[in-house]
């Protein structure tokens, strides 16, 4: 079934493995690629809002969120900012001049969730399709919404998987087995009760092939999860800090190996959505 827009969200139990990472670059690629890309925070850090909408009237002490479009104070266009990667001034416009300009003139829209989020899903957590009936008034400006979820099963969470159509599993290097395997089985309890909601992949994240432990997780991750595992893997660099730094998407950022990567792995993701629409 072909789905417009592609709504996927990027969740996992555990914390750190990379999902806010994960959204923001795959957010980068489909946006060079020229889709129209939202991110949709349900994080009440609010991390991506932090880093990434430097460029914009976003002030991290007082911002427009999801929740507020929850508590009916401002209407969801409200709650959009639009960042341009490549207009960014400061030391992101140094590594322009340094690094040359590529022409790469993308916006990525991101809303954030807003530090009572949690508060505010509790509240509303009774009531069905709640982010869908917020959306409805913009969704169809975007071709991807992308979700960042917490490292949970809080309120928050439920809300966005159950606007989501996709589900991407960020596993770091100390994601366990059994971690991926509950956000799998949650997935799965979606799905038995009717929702529209499949788990695309899961991807392995801070890749070290001389890191024992990490090897013998994905081992057994391999064997029991087998195809669900996408066969590009992402590597450890120290470039997803520095793109971080400076408030650019690796698609914005000059060419580094967890660049291509994360090129290689989004058009692998792209590749599996297709399948499944056809
Ligand atoms: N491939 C990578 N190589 C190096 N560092 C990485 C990589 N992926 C993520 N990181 C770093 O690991 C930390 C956690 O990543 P991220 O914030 O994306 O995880 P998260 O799952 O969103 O965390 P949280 O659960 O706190 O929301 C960040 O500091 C990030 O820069
Ligand atoms: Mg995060």
């Amino acid at each position: 079934m072909y789905r417009h827009p592609r709504k996927i969200a990027f969740a996992a139990r555990k914390g750190g493995g990379g999902k806010s990472t994960s959204a923001i670059s795959f957010a980068g690629e489909m946006a060079l690629l020229g889709s129209r890309v939202l991110i949709m925070i349900f994080d009440q850090q609010d991390d991506l809002a932090d880093s990434y909408l430097i460029d914009t009237d976003y002030d991290p002490e007082n911002y427009r969120s999801l929740a507020s479009v929850l508590k009916g104070e401002i209407s969801v266009r409200e709650a959009i900012y639009t960042t341009i990667p490549y207009q960014r001034k400061g030391r992101a416009a140094d590594l322009k001049a340094k690094f040359g300009s590529t022409g790469r003139d993308y916006t990525i829209d991101i809303m954030p969730a807003g530090y009572d989020i949690p508060t505010v899903a509790l509240e509303l957590s009774e009531e069905e399709n709640l982010i869908a009936r917020i959306m409805k008034e913009v969704e169809n400006n975007y071709d991807y919404i992308i979700m960042d979820l917490p490292p949970s099963d809080a309120n928050e969470s439920m809300l966005a998987l159950e606007y989501a159509n996709y589900v991407i599993v960020p596993a770091g290097e100390t994601a366990s087995f059994k971690s991926v395997n509950m956000m799998v089985n949650t997935v799965n309890d979606f799905t038995v009760n009717g929702y529209d909601l499949d788990l695309l992949g899961i991807i392995i994240n801070r890749y070290s092939k001389n890191r024992v432990v990490r090897r013998e997780n994905e081992n057994t991750f391999r064997d029991v999860l087998g195809s669900l595992i996408f066969s590009q893997t992402i590597r450890d660099s120290t470039d997803i800090e520095k793109a971080n730094a400076y408030g650019l998407p690796l698609s914005a950022y000059p060419k580094c190996d967890v660049g291509m990567d994360w090129t290689r792995l989004s058009r692998e993701i792209v590749k599996r959505i297709d399948e499944k629409e056809k």
